[in-house]
């Protein structure tokens, strides 16, 4: 197959909030499989993506929290990148906007359409907040949409119909910061004339859809723009956060952020270059007639990057020698909904990542995505489907059919990979399934269809299982050799192939089959091939998957629509007796060193004056044992004993709980306090 020059993005989530499972199936792992499947195939892959940093959406989150918008995005960014990386996301780069490669980027192509003449300059009106002395960004501005009624519409935009419309047209504005009624004031933006490119757009859709066959969805939304007609867009804003509009007449103003995020994907291109020590690298995938870009996202992001982004590197082509690639394709997922309902913070519905994976790894939920990504329709995540997919497909059947070939082979083998002696029908079955399933995996993932391609993939586990019980090694073992050993130098090819194309879905899983096969993966096309040879040495079977208890599951579920910070209600008004009866005390940390197999608990040694005390506290992510040494704490004295690992906890530290980093801060007592005092 010829190689090819790709580029892969997925959509840049505003550093706001934390990444939950809902983004994770819409835009990002479907694109890590893709890539990861990409790099073992041999094609020369770049995946970037990063953190859109500007924007309503982050200045209403530090309005609420009183904070600068610097604050939440470093925040977010750092949250984002690490649960990336804890999920395994395999990017090249996780840039972010607020870097001043983006800044100089987005402006440089603001100037190129300004100094071609492209930007019209149009006197609006715009809702104004007279009580908060502002120009009211979209979202700052509620109201009931013009088109289909939706009330909780923004100001220009409704997340319910799609429609896009003239801020005047909302019907009953709400400012969202003071409750008011706003205003509507003159003021003065520059638009880039989209609909001069609806021609170009349509056939550039038509043309792209013919040759390499776009999604329903992604089309029908298009058209849908298309046949209402394309109209200019506000190119700036007035805000301060943001990147600034490259003019002396245009204080105040920052352009919108729909037409600086999507020049992200370049900017963050640009990073890669520099980290690469090679300056023009990004030039090389962007701008090289070769590149087969495709962008994956959301459905809500469908407009920016089918028409607008589009618009945009064609305009900058129009005026430029160094032409930018358009997408080829927009594989824009729907959208993953938790337990039957919408994933809502405010309503503690759903779960993040970081909190998903402190509870269990990643693969078993890179698995339960992908075998159900909403790739035509809306689809959800299910507690007990992601136990079953856990327990009964990755343990029973992958990680079972593994077991008892390397069990097998150890045992009677010597953990050496035995002949193939006598090859018979059933055994030519199975080799031409393993060259088979590789090559319809390929073409599934090739077209986007990961789901597809992921039911291939347990389907060769379970033919591996049905080829082991047909050929009943147990038997042929003691009555017919060469058979035995051909039946196992298959099954331990099969686990190779497996373990290949099961790369890309569940990477750590397939690092550690590698490793008990002490192998490296191939080129993909080849994963179906004999790999391993007769007196190939394996390496001893570790765990690949750990079941799944039903109390695991009912811990979750009961957590549901529970918010963790509720406010106090009345009947939970506590009386100063009952107060009283929490005893707490100083005390100071003599010993302290982490508990084995857990990477959350310390067990320390206090000293209380009159007492010794063993606690095990839950501040490993905290803290080192060797900080925590010499210190005085707050306690909670009188807590019942715990048993936690074996250990028993004879109290409860008390620490100041996580903000967003996830760390906990101890209450110091100084070192003047006799340990054991009271506090009241
Ligand atoms: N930040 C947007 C969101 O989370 C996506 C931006 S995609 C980009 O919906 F291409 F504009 F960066
Ligand atoms: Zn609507």
């Amino acid at each position: 197959m010829k190689k090819e020059k790709v580029l892969v993005t997925s959509a840049l989530p505003y550093a706001n909030g934390r990444i939950h499972l809902g983004h994770l199936s819409g835009a990002y792992l479907p694109a890590d499989i893709y890539v990861r499947y990409k790099r073992l195939n041999g094609d020369e892959i770049i995946y970037v993506c990063g953190s859109d940093e500007h924007g309503v959406p982050i200045t209403i989150t530090a309005d609420k929290e009183k904070v600068s918008p610097k604050i939440i995005i470093d925040r977010y960014h750092n949250l984002n990148k690490e649960a990336f990386e804890k999920f395994g996301m395999s990017f090249d780069i996780y840039s972010r906007t607020s870097l001043p490669v983006h800044h100089r980027t987005a402006q440089d192509f603001f100037n190129t359409y300004y100094k071609q003449g492209l930007l019209v300059e149009k006197k609006s009106k715009q809702f104004y907040d007279e009580k908060a002395k502002m120009f009211l960004p979209d979202r700052y501005v509620e109201g009931t949409c013009p088109r289909c009624g939706y009330e909780e519409a923004r100001s220009d935009e409704c997340e319910r119909c799609g429609s896009l419309y003239e801020p005047s047209e909302l019907l009953n504005p709400k400012s969202k910061i003071t409750g008011e009624t706003p205003v509507l004031k003159e003021t003065s933006h520059w638009y880039f004339p989209l609909g001069k490119f609806q021609q170009r757009l349509e056939n550039y859709v038509k043309e792209m859809n013919e040759k390499y066959g776009w999604k329903d969805n992604v089309l029908q939304y298009c058209n849908g723009w298309f046949k209402d007609g394309l109209k200019d867009r506000a190119y700036t804003r007035d805000l301060d956060w943001g990147v600034k509009v490259p003019l002396k007449s245009a204080e105040g103003k920052v352009l919108y952020v729909w037409f600086e995020a999507v020049l992200g994907y370049i900017s963050a291109t640009k990073e890669l270059s520099e980290k690469k020590g090679d300056p023009d690298f990004w030039r090389k995938y962007w701008q090289n007639t070769d590149t087969k870009y495709i962008a994956f996202i959301g459905k809500d992001n469908i407009v920016f990057h089918t028409i607008i982004f589009p618009a945009m590197l064609m305009a900058w082509n129009d005026g430029n020698d160094d032409k930018y690639v358009l997408p080829q394709n927009v594989p824009a997922n729907e959208f993953l909904n938790f337990e039957g309902k919408k994933f809502s913070k405010s309503r503690g519905w759903g779960i993040d990542v970081l909190e998903f994976l402190e509870m269990f790894p990643a693969d078993p939920l890179r698995y339960t995505l992908a075998a159900n990504l909403p790739e035509n329709k809306d689809t959800d995540f299910y507690w007990k489907e992601f136990q079953a997919r856990n327990n009964g497909e990755l343990a029973d059947i992958l990680g079972n059919f593994i077991n008892r070939t390397f069990t097998f082979v150890h045992k009677h083998f010597n953990g050496i990979v035995p002949e193939r002696k006598k090859m018979e029908a059933i055994d030519e079955e199975m080799l031409s399934l393993l060259e088979k399933q590789t090559a319809k995996i390929a073409s599934l993932i090739e077209k986007y269809k990961i789901k597809d391609a992921v039911f291939e993939m347990m389907n060769l586990a379970r033919a591996g299982n049905k080829y082991f019980n047909d050929s009943v090694p147990w038997v042929t073992i003691k009555k017919d050799s060469g058979k035995c050993s051909t039946t196992i130098n298959i099954c331990l090819n099969t686990i190779f192939t497996l373990a290949e194309i099961f790369e890309p879905v569940i990477p750590f899983s397939a690092k550690k089959i590698f490793e008990m096969l002490n192998a490296q993966p191939t080129v993909w096309l080849e994963a179906g091939k004999e790999n391993l040879k007769p007196g190939h040495k394996l390496n001893p079977a570790v765990i690949l998957f750990n079941k799944i208890e039903d109390k695991q599951i009912e811990e979750q579920i009961n957590k549901l629509g529970k918010l963790e910070t509720e406010p106090v209600k009345k009947n939970e008004e506590i009386t100063i007796d009952e107060f009283k009866r929490v005893k707490l005390k100083t005390a100071k940390i003599v010993f302290a060193e982490n508990v084995k197999k857990s990477d959350k608990l310390l067990r320390l040694e206090l000293d209380l004056g009159s007492e010794k005390r063993q606690v095990v506290a839950g501040i490993a992510k905290s803290y080192t044992p060797e900080e925590l040494i010499g210190k005085q704490v707050l306690i909670v004295a009188n807590l019942k004993p715990a048993k936690l690992f074996g250990l028993e906890s004879q109290g409860m530290i008390l620490a100041l709980d996580s903000t967003d980093d996830g760390k906990v801060k101890i209450i110091e007592v100084d070192s003047s306090v006799i340990p054991g005092t009271a506090a009241k």
